[in-house]
């Protein structure tokens, strides 16, 4: 399965959710996340994030091991998006900042 990992947070850019064939990202206020279950490893989301956000949970960044969790738990509790939307207001501002992980809101 995919996973969205930190950087996303802040951004939310949502070029990602127009390209999933199985329609399976879930949308919290400033983070999307793939429902572990729905998604079928196509891959192509993994170029269309500006913040490349996104990985194969085999290929995870060091540090990044929290959203394999997060995104299975919210991906059961936010409703899912299929449509891109504009980003959040400070999304370039956001873009590669460490730490982001305590902006997360649920
Ligand atoms: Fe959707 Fe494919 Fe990305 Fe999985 S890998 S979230 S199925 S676009
Ligand atoms: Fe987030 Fe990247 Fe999608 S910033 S919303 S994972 S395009």
């Amino acid at each position: 399965t995919f996973v969205v990992t930190e950087n996303c947070i802040q951004c939310k850019y949502t070029d990602c959710v127009e390209v999933c064939p199985v329609d399976c990202f879930y949308e919290g206020p400033n983070f999307l996340v793939i429902h572990p279950d729905e998604c079928i490893d196509c891959a192509l989301c993994e170029p269309e994030c500006p913040a490349e956000a996104i990985f194969s949970e085999d290929e995870l960044p060091d540090g990044q091991e929290a959203f394999i969790e997060i995104n299975a738990e919210m991906a059961e509790v936010w409703p899912n998006i299929a449509e891109r939307k504009d980003p959040l207001p400070d999304a370039e501002e956001w873009d590669g900042k460490p730490g982001k992980l305590e902006k997360l809101e649920r």
